[in-house]
């Protein structure tokens, strides 16, 4: 019925997320992908990560990133577009209009991201468009027994969320919180990170239709899709989506 169905069920903890804002999604990469995609950037030339930041971003960031659209950034880029295109979860949780190609970032010892609100505008490369930015990804490609420090930290109107996931595993939230990356300690923390424009600007919506669409799930393992509360709910679903999606 919608893109939601037949996606996986999440135990209830992760369904009910971080917060109202975060949404943690396990295995966005299988572990095969995940090995692929760190051969293909071991092999890749790294640069300094201020060549994607805004003035502010420049002076609190020290990571290293591999070139937009560089054939390494391209192959593994096309890898995660597949695997996002196939994750229910993500496509609930962002309700994407376009995803830029997703880009690369390391930080080795002693570099970090101080707090920033990522840019709302963002060039769409190759389309001579742009796009506003709304849902940040950041896809974890580094187990975190292999580093210390590296959490990514996201503000929301409930105070910090401390966010450290195995490799393969994914966070998104509304590109309007403040976030910041800690000092690695030990290791090395490889991950990748896109931004999504959604069919719905609003983080408040957003989130609202995420958790009933996540209710709705949950609820159509007990009852059949036909049931009359199944069916007003995913109603308004729908119908709310339709008030709110602008293409
Ligand atoms: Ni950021």
């Amino acid at each position: 019925m919608r893109k939601g169905a037949g996606c996986r069920a999440l135990p209830l903890v992760q369904q009910r997320i971080l917060d109202d804002m975060l949404a943690t999604i396990p295995d966005v990469l299988t572990q095969e992908e995940v090995a692929h995609c760190r051969k293909v950037l071991e092999e890749a030339t790294w640069v300094d990560g201020n060549v994607t930041s805004g003035e502010q971003a420049a002076t609190a960031k020290r990571n290293l990133q591999i070139p937009e659209g560089s054939p390494a950034a391209r192959e593994t880029g096309e890898i995660i577009l597949r695997a996002l295109g196939r994750n229910g979860v993500f496509n609930s949780a962002a309700l994407p209009l376009r995803v830029l190609p997703p880009m690369f970032n390391r930080y080795d010892m002693g570099m970090k991201f101080d707090a920033h609100v990522d840019g709302a505008i963002r060039a769409v490369p190759g389309a001579g468009i742009r796009m506003r930015a709304d849902v940040s990804s950041t896809l974890f490609l580094t187990p975190p027994e292999d580093y210390d420090g590296g959490e990514l930290i996201i503000a929301d109107t409930y105070g910090n969320h401390t966010v450290k996931l195995p490799a393969g595993h994914m966070v998104v939230y509304p590109s309007s919180s403040l976030h910041s990356v800690t000092e690695i300690t030990r290791g090395a923390r490889w991950s990748s990170f896109f931004w999504t424009q959604s069919m719905v600007r609003d983080d408040g919506r957003r989130t609202l239709l995420f958790e009933l669409d996540m209710a709705i799930m949950e609820i159509r393992k007990q009852l059949s899709d036909e049931n009359r509360a199944v069916v007003g709910l995913t109603s308004h679903y729908h119908n709310l989506l339709r008030r709110w999606a602008e293409m």
